[in-house]
């Protein structure tokens, strides 16, 4: 095994092809609405029904039958299983809020920017599942008062889930494999030199340079990108 500790994050690239739109790219997200609207505290205090709207689209659109995970998300959870079963270690680290890795099966993912199947208490801070349309008139069970529900999404100027458990494991990554992300939102954006600094072999795989600092790059699409080099790393 050439690697042991191998340490993945992934970006809206990898679920592209699976129909999801990305944020910065020509059509992207941010075209629509300014982050400012709908992805910060501040958006939501200013008008909270764009914001669920916005987070209601976008999670409609993981129940329609033809986004699924693709190539690029089977072949991860494939090698996870491979890697684990072989003594690896193995931490999918995803800036995406989709639901896409999880129903390609990977276990050990760190979802730092939130999930849009997921509700969160706005005083207690326990989030919940949830998979239709969220508006105002939803409130918690949890506290003694209900409390309004808001999307479980790490908004810009908020702390992501996790951070201490990703600093933790790319600091000891010997592998460091960054897909389908601009590299342009820290702290996600700062992982790579952390490996890199720790001695972690480096590779992006996208669908453009986004740095020439990483060790390796492979760029084309992430359903031929990503599957040849977990492709080729299984075989080693
Ligand atoms: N295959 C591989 N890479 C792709 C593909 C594809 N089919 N399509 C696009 N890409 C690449 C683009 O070249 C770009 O570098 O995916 C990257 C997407 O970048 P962004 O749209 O900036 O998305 P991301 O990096 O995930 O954004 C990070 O910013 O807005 C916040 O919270 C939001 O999690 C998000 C964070």
């Amino acid at each position: 095994m050439e690697f042991k500790r191998v340490v993945v994050l992934t970006g809206a690239g990898i679920s592209a092809e699976s129909g999801i739109r990305t944020f910065r790219d020509q059509n992207g997200l941010w075209e629509d609405h300014p982050v400012e609207d709908v992805a910060t505290p501040e958006g939501f205090q200013r008008n909270p029904n764009l914001v669920y709207q916005f987070y209601n689209m976008r999670r409609a659109q993981l129940l329609d039958a033809s986004v699924v995970p693709n190539a690029a998300h089977q072949i991860l959870a494939e090698f996870e299983a491979e890697h684990i079963a072989r003594g690896g270690h193995f931490t999918l680290i995803t800036q995406n809020v989709d639901n896409l890795h999880q129903r390609a099966g990977n276990q050990r993912i760190i979802a730092m920017h939130g999930q849009l199947q997921s509700a969160l208490c706005s005083v207690s801070g326990l989030s919940i599942p949830w998979t239709n349309d969220l508006t105002a008139e939803h409130h918690c069970q949890c506290c003694e008062t209900p409390s309004s529900l808001r999307p479980d999404i790490v908004w810009f100027g908020e702390v992501p889930y996790q951070l201490d458990d990703c600093f933790e494991v790319v600091s000891k990554a010997d592998l460091f494999v960054s897909i389908g992300t601009s590299g342009k939102v820290y702290p996600a954006a700062g992982f790579m030199q952390v490996a890199q600094e720790s001695g972690a072999e480096t590779v992006e795989l996208n669908l453009e340079k986004t740095s020439s600092a990483f060790d390796q790059g492979y760029y084309g699409p992430a359903t031929e990108v990503v599957v040849d080099f977990f492709s080729r790393l299984m075989q080693r």
